[in-house]
């Protein structure tokens, strides 16, 4: 295989900021939109859209979470992605971003990761604008309400024509020495990339940004990030970067029998069984898939998407965590080729219903084979004191 250039283009999102104003009880990168964090959408949008180095900058500390959250994202463009730690403020993360580019790199697009949903078709007007030859390009939107000059009293200085106005986005992008230059020669700190370049005496041209594209900044900032995210799933990575399978994975799961009501296994009601202990039904056997099925796909494992932090899975059945792991794989561009699922149990006895439970497991998982298999250990062990269960389960994943 002939391997790809070493990409001109780079991009340097800054996630290094605290978010202070957001107060989200983790630097505002590493808050969670819904079962990801606002970086790894960020990412997202950024693996979306055309090849380029990646940089990520992170409070120091958070590199590994931030790699783990690139791992999920990048598909086959992993290796052009570093993270490094960021400074005080965001015109130094900007400077560590800088530090990290390759020397073949000629034009720098900087992102705020605070812009978890910013579209791709925003970095491809920015990457058009500078193929067109503009030394800094930056997305507006144009402003709706009005505006107001106020004093630091609060009274009206002035009214401000709102068709003079416009709401700066990320990504701005730029000749790499221009940015580099102006971060040197920068004499006092500014919010943005542009102001920076305007101030070492750069014209600045501007392109379409996009609603979407807002700041997550304040708390409902972020619901509205999240009720957004609710109603329109993210963009699907690009073709190029889908990881390529198919992929195996492996897990296990014990519960104890104990507690009240009857006994749910391997996605069957068992009346007249023990039940099993957990923070949901204790259903080894689906619990055990779930865990294989993420690992296939390389998802991180049930305590990362179903934590009892996850109310709306306490007591939840087999049903619902199966769903819930095939719209995860999916959304990752995966769907289940097949499960393998062992169960270690002296109770209940599998022989007469073991295909009614690979019919239920098959159907929660939208019809991917499922063989369920049955043994003891001949009165060995706690299976065999008939303490618990045990299921071991294999999953092959295949890309969608
Ligand atoms: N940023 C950064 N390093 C800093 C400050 C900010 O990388 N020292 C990044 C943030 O992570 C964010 C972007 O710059 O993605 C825009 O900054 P802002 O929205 O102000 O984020 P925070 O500084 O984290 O938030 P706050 O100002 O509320 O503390
Ligand atoms: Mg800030």
């Amino acid at each position: 295989m002939i391997p790809a250039p070493v990409p001109r283009l780079a991009v340097i999102v800054v996630a290094a900021g605290s978010g202070t104003r957001l107060n989200g009880g983790a630097p505002k990168a590493f808050v969670g939109l819904d079962e990801h964090t606002i970086l790894r959408h960020a990412l997202r949008g950024v693996f979306a859209a055309p090849r380029a180095q990646v940089v990520v900058v992170v409070p120091a500390g958070f590199e590994g979470a931030a790699l783990t959250d690139a791992r999920e994202v990048a598909g086959d463009r992993l290796d052009l992605v570093s993270v490094v730690a960021g400074g005080d403020t965001r015109q130094s993360s900007v400077a560590a971003g800088l530090r990290a580019l390759w020397a073949d790199v000629d034009t720098v697009l900087v992102h705020d990761a605070a812009r978890a949903l910013t579209p791709p078709e925003v970095f491809e007007r920015v990457i058009a604008a500078l193929d067109d030859g503009a030394d800094a390009v930056i997305p507006t939107v144009p402003v709706v309400d009005t505006m107001k000059r106020v004093d630091a009293t609060g009274a009206i200085v002035a009214a401000v024509d709102r068709s003079e106005l416009a709401a700066a986005q990320t990504p701005q992008g730029f000749r790499r020495e221009i940015l580099a230059e102006a971060l040197t020669a920068a004499d006092a700190d500014h919010t943005d990339d542009a102001a920076l370049v305007a101030a070492a005496g750069h014209p600045v041209i501007t392109v379409a940004g996009d609603a979407a594209s807002f700041k997550i900044t304040t708390g409902p900032d972020l619901e509205r990030a999240r009720s957004l995210l609710a109603t329109a799933p993210p963009p699907a990575a690009p073709a190029e970067s889908m990881p390529r399978g198919p992929r195996v994975g492996i897990g296990t799961d014990v519960h104890a029998f104990g507690g009240a009501g009857t006994l749910w296994l391997a996605g069957l009601e068992w009346p007249g069984e023990d039940p099993l202990s957990g923070h949901s039904d204790g259903d080894a056997v689906a619990h055990a898939i779930v865990d294989a099925l993420l690992a296939a796909a390389g998802l991180g494992d049930i305590g990362t998407h179903f934590g009892t932090d996850r109310p709306e899975f306490a007591g939840a059945h087999a049903g619902a965590f199966l769903a819930h792991t095939r719209n995860l794989l999916a959304e990752a561009g995966w769907r289940v080729g097949n499960v393998s699922v062992q169960v270690q149990a002296n109770r209940p006895r599998f022989a007469g219903r073991r295909v009614e439970s690979e019919r239920v497991l098959s159907a929660a998982l939208g019809g991917a084979p499922v063989s369920v298999s049955a043994t003891t250990t001949d009165g060995l062990g706690f299976t065999g004191r008939t303490e618990g269960v045990a299921a071991f389960a294999t999953a092959l994943v295949v890309p969608a």
